[in-house]
């Protein structure tokens, strides 16, 4: 855990000091002073550094001497254009240090930000974010190759109104970095019941209030759907509702977010190919989006009422497991033709949904899902993809997605797509024929089969939840996507 404070004490004797350069290549004051200090490195180093521009993010380290043999290192970090710059530009600036000290051996960083406060905040939560790792399974580390930052200390002029700004941005930071645990767990280690677990123990300390529904009750509320693909697993199917009750008024109708928890996903006995099958323990980080964005609203004690519903389970093949042709009932009472048992995230979030609605009769509700590797090539790792049958709803997702850095992209649903999910022998098949044509869309035609009137959207974030290549402020693997984006949404439109 590093540690972050604000001072407005600039410590120039500090052995790592991180300073801004924009476009224009101007230096702060103390920048300048710390120049003067070091006769002049930081200066004559601008000038000799060749492909240094001061673009966002750039990095360049200069090293120097004071009294003794004590080394001092300047890292100049690239703040681009003045005017180019907003929160996200600042949270992948930090995220650029981050990437640069967090292996580098210092133990701690000074970082000049001057008289702006909020960007300082930024800063330190990009860097909180990038210097993310998850190595509790390495035992055989050395010491080179261990984190070694403990602190970060950020000079602004009101050191009061830095942490403060920051101390929301904390908030958001721990949620993401919980929902990317929970990711980053393999198969053996996070599964319904232990994930549900971890669910319950991270939030009830925050005021929220978690039911876990086990298989009988899911049996008895008519489950069918959610519970046919958990039924080859050895372990129990789980339905986690997450509660919290921020509003002035409690019976102010809620926000609902569902998520697709398959802890585990093999296909079933639509089993898939054994080449990176392993990635499939990612197949709940639409549900760890959920724990996300309900553990940021509870830190920060958002003034909004909001449920989190996921449905957990572990899709295997087995002696028990769901037969492609299987047909099953859903909690809507709608019956599903079951054509490939790798279609499963629409089923858990079939029931999921219509549970949400008929329970809770939220004010809208959004799904998040690794729902097909279609959408993996429509729009790569940039995009998650949007699908919804209301504008408004829509449009303001879609402007969180510009504003967080977690960027959506609209794709159709319409009356043909639908028609493709019809099936010969029940209400609707779990698989669009073709099967490959428009698949994230008749993925997406589904789950509105299970949606009433309620303003709705799905986002599909195969492509986006788990980088094989990091960013700035997402290093390789789990990302946590979802958590900034729809904690923007709801701070912007929905908070009192
Ligand atoms: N979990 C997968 C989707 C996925 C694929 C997520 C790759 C991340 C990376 C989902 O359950 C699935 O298997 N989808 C199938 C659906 C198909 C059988 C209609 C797919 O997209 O291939
Ligand atoms: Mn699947
Ligand atoms: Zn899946």
């Amino acid at each position: 855990m590093i540690n972050f404070t604000f001072t407005d004490n600039f410590n120039e004797e500090a052995s790592h000091i991180c300073i801004f350069v924009n476009e224009q290549k101007e230096l702060s004051n103390h920048a300048m002073l710390l120049d003067k200090k070091f006769n002049g490195v930081i200066s004559k180093g601008l000038k000799s550094f060749h492909n240094f521009f001061g673009k966002a993010g750039e990095v360049k380290v200069l090293t120097a001497t004071s009294k003794g043999d004590d080394i001092h290192r300047i890292i100049i970090i690239g703040s681009g254009k003045d005017s180019e710059r907003n929160n996200v530009v600042a949270q992948n600036i930090g995220g650029s240090i981050a990437s640069f000290i967090k292996s580098s051996g210092a133990k701690s960083l000074f970082v000049d930000c001057e008289n702006l406060e909020s960007f300082a905040a930024d800063v330190a939560f990009g860097i909180k974010l990038g210097c993310y790792n998850f190595d509790k399974y390495r035992t055989t580390l050395k010491d080179h190759e261990k984190p070694t930052l403990e602190t970060i200390e950020l000079f602004v002029n009101d050191a009061h109104k830095a942490t403060e700004s920051f101390r929301r941005n904390n908030a958001i930071a721990d949620a993401i970095l919980a929902a990317r645990d929970v990711i980053s767990e393999p198969g053996n280690i996070i599964y319904p019941e232990s994930y549900a677990e971890v669910i319950r123990d991270t939030l009830e300390p925050l005021g929220v209030e978690v039911e876990i529904i086990g298989e009988r009750e899911m049996k008895n509320l008519g489950m069918g759907a959610l519970l046919g693909v958990g039924q080859g697993s050895i372990r129990e199917s789980k339905l986690v509702v997450m509660k919290y009750m921020g509003a002035e008024n409690e019976d102010d109708q809620p926000l609902a977010f569902v998520g697709k928890g398959v802890t585990f996903d093999t296909g079933g006995i639509s089993i898939k190919p054994a080449a990176n099958m392993g990635d499939m323990k990612y197949d709940m980080s639409g549900s760890a989006a959920v724990f996300g964005i309900i553990y940021a609203l509870a830190a920060r004690d958002a003034k909004v009422n909001a449920v989190g519903v996921v449905g957990l389970v572990e899709n295997m093949p087995g002696g028990n497991a769901q037969r492609p042709g299987d047909v099953v009932k859903s909690m809507s009472g709608q019956t599903i033709e079951i054509l490939n048992t790798d279609a499963e995230g629409r089923l858990v979030l079939a029931d999921a949904l219509w549970y949400t609605q008929e329970k809770f009769k939220p004010k809208f509700m959004i799904d998040l899902a690794t729902l097909t590797g279609a959408v993996i090539i429509a729009l790569g790792n940039e995009f998650g993809g949007l699908f919804s049958n209301n504008e408004d709803l829509s449009a303001k997702l879609l402007e969180a997605g510009k504003d967080s850095g977690e960027q959506l992209w609209r794709l159709p649903l319409c009356a043909e797509f639908d028609k493709m999910i019809n099936s010969s022998i029940a209400d609707v098949a779990n698989l669009g024929t073709p099967s490959s044509n428009a698949s994230s869309s008749t993925a997406a035609q589904f789950l509105q089969r299970f949606v009433n009137n309620v303003p709705w959207a799905h986002l599909d974030i195969a492509g986006v939840a788990n980088l094989n290549k990091g960013k700035p402020i997402s290093p390789k693997g789990a990302v946590g996507f979802g958590v900034r984006l729809l904690n923007r949404f709801v701070e912007v439109n929905y908070e009192q």
